[in-house]
């Protein structure tokens, strides 16, 4: 299959592997902070992008994440 190069615009795919997973949007610009946060429950799926307001995407807790980069688990700390 052809590999799709990556843009700006692609979407993140998070599928929490556990109830109350956080994903938290980071800001653009010199100030970098939260601007909101979604809880997941286990089985949730969120699809989302990076936009003109988050520059970075935060997850907490045991979630499957898909990116045109690749596919990675996030793990709860012990
Ligand atoms: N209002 C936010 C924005 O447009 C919504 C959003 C987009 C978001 N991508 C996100 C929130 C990723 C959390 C994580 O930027």
């Amino acid at each position: 299959m052809e590999k799709k190069s990556p843009s700006a615009n692609d979407y993140i795919v998070i599928k929490a592997k556990e109830d109350g997973v956080n994903v938290i949007g980071l800001t653009r610009g010199s100030d970098t902070r939260f601007h909101h946060s979604e809880k997941l429950d286990q089985g949730e799926v969120m699809i989302a992008q990076f936009t003109e307001h988050t520059s970075a995407i935060k997850i907490r807790g045991n979630a499957r994440i898909m990116t045109s980069c690749g596919e990675l688990e996030s793990e709860a700390k012990k």
